[in-house]
C-alpha cells in the first residue's frame, strides 16, 4: 500500500511517500523547516504544501511531537501550548483534504524499527528513545505498542530528563557527545530500573553518532542504533494510517 507519511518534529517537517510492504520511500523526502513557535495553523499549512509537492490525494500517516488520543493531542511539550485538545487529525485532514491519521512522534519511529530496523523480529519489551529537539519514546511488549509513554519526561533528580539528556539540551549547554554521554546514561538507568526492557533502540539525530558516545554507557542493557535513522517517523506514520485502514 502507498501512503504518505509524514514526521513533525521540533526543527523540521517532512514527508515522503511510502511502500508500507517494504519499507521504502518512494520519492526523495521533503523537508520543510517547522514554522516559528509551531502553532496549529502554520504547521498545517506545512502539511499541507508537502501533501501538494508529492500531488498526494490518498491516506495521510503523520507522527506528531505530544500525546496523542484518537487523534486529539493531549500535550504540547516543543510545539505551541494552543495544540492541546486540538483534533490533529481534523486540522490536517481538512488542509490536505486527504484522509489523516496521527500518532505520537516516537511511537512512529518504534512501529518503523520494530517492522523494518533495528527492532525487526525481536520480542519481549523493546524500548526505543529518540534524542532530539525532545526526548521520545515508544515501548513495545512482544511487538505491540504501548503507546504516549513520554518517557523524556521522566523526573530525575527534580529535573525533567528532556531538559537536561535531549540533542537540544546538548547543544544549548556546548557538550560534546562524550560529556553529554554521561547525562543519557543516567536516564538510562533509569529507564532500565523502571522497566528492565531486554532492548534499548536509539533514535533520532542521537543514533548517527553512537561510535562517538557508546562507549560511556554503563548500564547492561543490550543498546542498538535505529536503522532507518531520519526516515524512521515517516515511515512508521504510513504504517499507522495502514493499520487503521485495515480495521
Ligand atoms: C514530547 C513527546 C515527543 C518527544 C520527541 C517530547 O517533548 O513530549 O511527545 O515524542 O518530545 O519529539
Amino acid at each position: 500500500m502507498k501512503i504518505l507519511g509524514i514526521d513533525v518534529g521540533g526543527s523540521g517537517i517532512k514527508g515522503a511517500p511510502v511502500d508500507t510492504k517494504t519499507g521504502e520511500l518512494l520519492a526523495k523526502r521533503y523537508r520543510i523547516e517547522t514554522p516559528e513557535k509551531a502553532k496549529p495553523k502554520d504547521v498545517a499549512k506545512v502539511v499541507k504544501k508537502i501533501a501538494r509537492h508529492f500531488d498526494w490525494d490518498g491516506a495521510i500517516g503523520c507522527g506528531f511531537p505530544a500525546v496523542i488520543q484518537r487523534g486529539m493531542a493531549r500535550s504540547a511539550a516543543n510545539i505551541h501550548d494552543s495544540w492541546i485538545g486540538r483534533d490533529v487529525e481534523a486540522l490536517f485532514t481538512r488542509y490536505t483534504d486527504c484522509p489523516v491519521r496521527v500518532l505520537n512522534d516516537a511511537d512512529a519511529a518504534g512501529l518503523a524499527e520494530m517492522r523494518f530496523g533495528a527492532g525487526h523480529k525481536r520480542s519481549g519489551v523493546v524500548l526505543i528513545i529518540t534524542v532530539g529537539t525532545g526526548l521520545g519514546s515508544a515501548l513495545f511488549t512482544d511487538g505491540h505498542l504501548v503507546p504516549n509513554t513520554e518517557l523524556g519526561h521522566l523526573e530525575i533528580d527534580g529535573q525533567d530528563a528532556e531538559t537536561n539528556a535531549s540533542d537540544a539540551a546538548r547543544q544549548r549547554d556546548d557538550l560534546s557527545w562524550k560529556k553529554w554521554a554521561k547525562r543519557f546514561d543516567v536516564y538510562l538507568h533509569t529507564v532500565d530500573q523502571l522497566f528492565s526492557p531486554d532492548l534499548v533502540i536509539i533514535g533520532g539525530g542521537a543514533s548517527k553518532k553512537m561510535h562517538k558516545f557508546a562507549n560511556r554507557l554503563t548500564v547492561s542493557v543490550e543498546l542498538l542504533p535505529a536503522q532507518l535513522r531520519n526516515e524512521a517517523g515517516i515511515i512508521g506514520g504510513a504504517l499507522f494510517a495502514e493499520s487503521l485502514r485495515r480495521s
